[in-house]
């Protein structure tokens, strides 16, 4: 019956694949609700040939789980070719995806082309203003054109691939439309349409039999008792109203997005189970009260040798790199009602001598628990830290919260004190297994 709901109480990246992976584990669905493939969420497991590292972008991450059906909700927005080449890629590493499997809302909004060429223009346009803000450092996948439609109730929704023809025109027309746009106003070559259309009459034929009413196959299930999932994508600080504007992606990951996104009413809520690293990292551009730089930054960082050390899944980018802020956790958890933590990454403190927590800010000589004004400015405050004596220990084996030293113990339950917020699990690694239970 519940729809328990996984979200990034961060700038996304927390972990938040792995964790739904894990938890998959006692659910019947996966549904993502937001964002399309500027997601990136990974998810290890290990076998007998070694570790299996799946990379999944569109595709909820519980359906690496054999028994979980995934849904894609209607609040995301879908790039059809990318999702043909991901289910391609899981199909070839064992994963079952058919119409049985998978369900895509009709109700989705499809990414073109022409959206990806509107993001990169603007994104260019943005980084040549000078008297603007400077770019938003956009994944690039044509995310704000897609849901700029969509607000403008121009959008191409998923229902169209019933009719690949009736797609194929919309689409040509779309491009058309685009590309005076991209020409006139940004000075960028147009695109063909007929090309287009032609791409897009092939993935209709491909993706119509996923094709469903979600959000009543969602409510029969749960009303007979299913366990439901409801997988973010993102996090808190890059929601569209939530976070830090205008960094901020175009859509809602926070747990009042999953309602809206999935057409399932709040009163089938569960858990709010909010992932957050055990330090901070952004990519793309915007505030970061608490990063780090030069070898503090590396280290946290890592070299980009283990498949775990942050460089963007989607982009690649390196990510930017801190220590945890409390006040924006505090509101991250706030703001989604977060029932649980989950704190990923433990293990890759290990071997810091002190490391650092933002426990509230300062500004004009006065302390704030609290975001007097909300995340968008956050220029005025300066972190005020604590200082937390480290471990040396490798952690990566624990699995109780005995397994782990007095002072990766300590860091936690400072965490829990400021936040008020228990802890229930801890990543002390990226495999499925690599998991403190905290009960
Ligand atoms: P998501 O977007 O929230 O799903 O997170 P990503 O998958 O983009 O980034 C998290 C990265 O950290 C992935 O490479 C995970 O495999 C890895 N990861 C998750 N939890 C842990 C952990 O506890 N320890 C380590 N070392 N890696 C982790
Ligand atoms: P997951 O689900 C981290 C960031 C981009 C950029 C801003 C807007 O893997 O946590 P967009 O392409 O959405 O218009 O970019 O949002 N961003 C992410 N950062 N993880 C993500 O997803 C992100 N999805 C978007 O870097 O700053
Ligand atoms: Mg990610």
């Amino acid at each position: 019956m519940p729809l328990h709901i996984i979200i990034g109480a961060q700038w996304g990246d927390e972990g938040k694949g792995r964790v739904t992976d894990l938890l998959a584990a006692q659910a019947d669905i996966v549904a993502r609700y937001s964002g399309g493939d500027n997601a990136g969420h990974t998810v290890t497991v290990s076998g007998p040939d070694g570790p299996r590292i799946f990379r999944l972008h569109l595709l909820p991450s519980g359906l690496v789980q054999p028994h979980v059906t995934g849904v894609l909700g209607h609040g995301m927005v879908i790039n059809p070719a990318r999702l043909l080449e991901e289910m391609t890629a899981l199909r070839g590493l064992g994963i079952e995806i058919s119409p049985a499997r998978v369900k895509i809302s009709a109700a989705a909004h499809l990414i073109t082309p022409a959206h990806i060429a509107l993001d990169r223009a603007d994104e260019a346009a943005r980084a040549a203003d000078a008297a603007g803000e400077g770019k938003i450092g956009t994944t690039g996948r044509g995310i704000g054109p897609a849901y700029t439609d969509k607000t403008a109730r121009r959008g191409l929704r998923a229902e169209l691939m019933a009719d690949a023809e009736r797609l194929g025109d919309r689409v040509a027309d779309q491009v058309r439309a685009t590309n005076h746009s991209l020409e006139k106003l940004y000075g960028q070559p147009a695109l063909d349409p007929a090309q287009v259309a032609a791409d897009y009459t092939a993935y209709a034929r491909d993706l119509s039999p996923y094709l469903a009413e979600t959000s009543l196959y969602l409510h029969q299930r749960l009303s007979a008792g299913a366990v439901v999932l409801a997988e973010g994508a993102q996090g808190t600080l890059l929601d569209l109203d939530l976070g830090t504007y205008p960094f901020v992606t175009s859509s809602s990951p926070t747990s009042g997005g999953a309602f809206v996104g999935l057409g399932v009413a709040p009163r089938f809520a569960g858990r709010i189970i909010g992932v957050t690293k055990a330090f901070q990292t952004r990519v793309g551009e915007g505030p970061f009260p608490t990063e780090a730089f030069g070898e503090e930054a590396q280290r946290l960082r890592g070299t980009g040798a283990n498949p775990w050390d942050e460089f963007g899944t989607t982009t690649g980018r390196p990510r930017r790199c801190g220590w945890l802020d409390l006040v924006l956790l505090r509101y991250a958890l706030r703001v989604n009602g977060v029932t649980e933590l989950v704190l990923t990454k433990l293990d890759v403190l290990s071997g810091l001598s002190t490391i650092r927590l933002c426990a509230a800010y300062q500004a004009a000589g006065q302390t704030h628990d609290e975001l007097p004004s909300g995340p968008a400015d956050l220029a005025p405050f300066q972190p005020v830290y604590e200082t937390m004596p480290g471990w040396s220990e490798d952690v990566s084996g624990a699995r109780t919260l005995a397994d782990l030293p007095p002072a990766a113990r300590a860091y936690v339950a400072r965490i829990e004190e400021l936040t008020g917020v228990p802890v229930s699990l801890i990543s002390v690694g990226a495999e499925r297994s690599q998991m403190v239970r905290c009960d």
